[in-house]
């Protein structure tokens, strides 16, 4: 099997996995063909242009002339040394069931444009097993095997929204290959930008170490919920029992707020609930506890109002966590929706969401009955520290809520 270097890499799915990826290895002087399904993601990316955040980020790598010469864009699939699929794996609405059909389509796509020596990675977050007992058996379609004619690899990706350019090159990343050459493979593509260590495994351990990395911060968040509950309960201001706690030397308690969004948390730890229902108590408990938060929050809030007679409520912040613009799988949304779903008279601001823009937390505040802060962005937090006072004059009832510590 050729081991020449790798030269030309197709990145299938060009969103806010695909695109970072593209952008970093045609800079690093590969030849980069985006492929995606989406005529407005391919066309934007030919203009060199893209709708996610970090805009300025990516403009840079954009104007770079390596960028510029190295990466094109197209609906379909090219022949290439190493393939990549970064495509969405969502869970089915319901069942929380793992939706694996882009990852299959994405697969069969490549089919007729593998040739012998390639290599393929799935950087999209899976289920496990997914690369052998999934991906394996559609790329083998082509005649070609795994393993004697196709190097194959899980490489999960660990960005964190809002910092994707920069987390993309310097986190360490997990390499895991279905057999030792497919991973020194997988490896010898990521050495190509990334300056984080490169942790060699295989395919299976790959899967799950991604799946339980996102799965111990969905535990916690659930933890620093229960104790925001516990609190309320017991009344006891849930600010001051973490921080105090948190002086133990080995405790650190994050934060409660109003649930978990975003397209990874609340979605990966579903993939081995799926796969080993009974041995996952822990993560269903606390996927149901996170899950519930949304609804709580809106108790709390109707509660606030409770015996006013046609209340004006606001709430202010919609995307899933602060400080982004990204509103996917956001818990906010859904305390608007179950709000209005009650009959509530509420408005949904965000000062980052141009859509939902308001021109501060004071001018959302005018007449209202209850303003919730339900996304504590830093733009909002800062106004209200200066101008508390100001902000609960303006409302006809000075209720501002807030749900997660230290926000008012
Ligand atoms: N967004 C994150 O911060 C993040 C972090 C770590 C891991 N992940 C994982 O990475 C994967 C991709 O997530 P994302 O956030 O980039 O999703 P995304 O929705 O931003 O992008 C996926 C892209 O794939 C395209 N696509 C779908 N099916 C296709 C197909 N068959 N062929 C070609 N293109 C296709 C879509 O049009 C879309 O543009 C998921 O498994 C996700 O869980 C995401």
């Amino acid at each position: 099997m050729s081991e020449a270097p790798l030269r030309s890499v197709a990145v299938i799915g060009a969103g806010y996995v695909g695109l970072p990826l593209c952008l970093h290895l045609a800079k690093a002087g590969l030849s980069v063909t985006a492929v995606d399904v989406d005529e407005q993601v391919v066309r934007e990316i030919e203009e060199r242009r893209a709708k996610i955040d970090e805009k300025e980020d990516f403009e840079t790598f954009f104007a770079d002339p390596d960028v510029q010469a190295n990466l094109r864009a197209q609906s379909k699939p090219v022949e290439a040394d190493a393939f990549v699929l970064a495509v969405p794996t969502p869970v089915v609405h319901g069942t929380k069931e793992p939706d694996l059909r882009a990852v299959e389509a994405a697969s069969a796509s490549i089919v007729p444009y593998l040739r012998r020596g390639n290599l393929v990675v799935v950087e999209s977050t899976i289920p496990p097993l997914t690369t052998e007992n999934v991906v394996r058996p559609i790329l083998e379609q082509s005649g070609l095997r795994v393993g004697e004619d196709l190097l194959l690899a899980h490489c999960p990706e660990r960005i964190l929204p809002g910092n994707i350019m920069s987390e993309a090159v310097f986190n360490a990343r997990i390499v895991g290959g279905v057999d030792a050459r497919s991973t020194r493979r997988a490896e010898e593509l990521l050495s190509t930008f990334v300056k984080g260590k490169l942790l060699l495994t295989d395919a299976r351990t790959a899967e799950l170490v991604k799946l339980l990395e996102n799965s111990y911060r969905d535990v916690n968040v659930a933890f620093a919920n229960q104790v925001a509950l516990l609190c309320e309960h017991l009344g006891i201001d849930t600010g001051v029992a973490i921080e105090l706690a948190n002086h133990h030397p080995r405790v650190d308690i994050l934060k409660p707020g109003i649930g978990v969004g975003g397209h990874c948390i609340p979605v990966d730890p579903w993939f081995l609930v799926a796969a080993c229902p009974e041995l996952t108590g822990l993560l269903r408990a606390a996927r149901e506890q996170n899950d519930a938060m949304p609804e709580r929050t809106a108790d709390k809030i109707c509660a606030a109002v409770a015996g006013i007679e046609a209340p004006a409520v606001a709430c202010l912040g919609a995307t899933y966590k602060p400080n982004v613009r990204d509103l996917r799988e956001s818990p906010a949304l859904e305390v608007f929706e179950i709000l209005r779903g009650r009959g509530l008279d509420v408005a949904l601001y965000d000062p980052l969401v141009p859509s939902l823009a308001c021109d501060s937390v004071l001018a959302a505040a005018r007449g209202l009955d209850a303003l919730a802060i339900l996304v504590p962005h830093d733009l909002i937090v800062t106004e209200i520290r200066y101008r508390k006072h100001e902000i609960l004059r303006a409302m006809r009832r000075p209720n501002l809520l807030a749900f997660t510590p230290g926000v008012l």
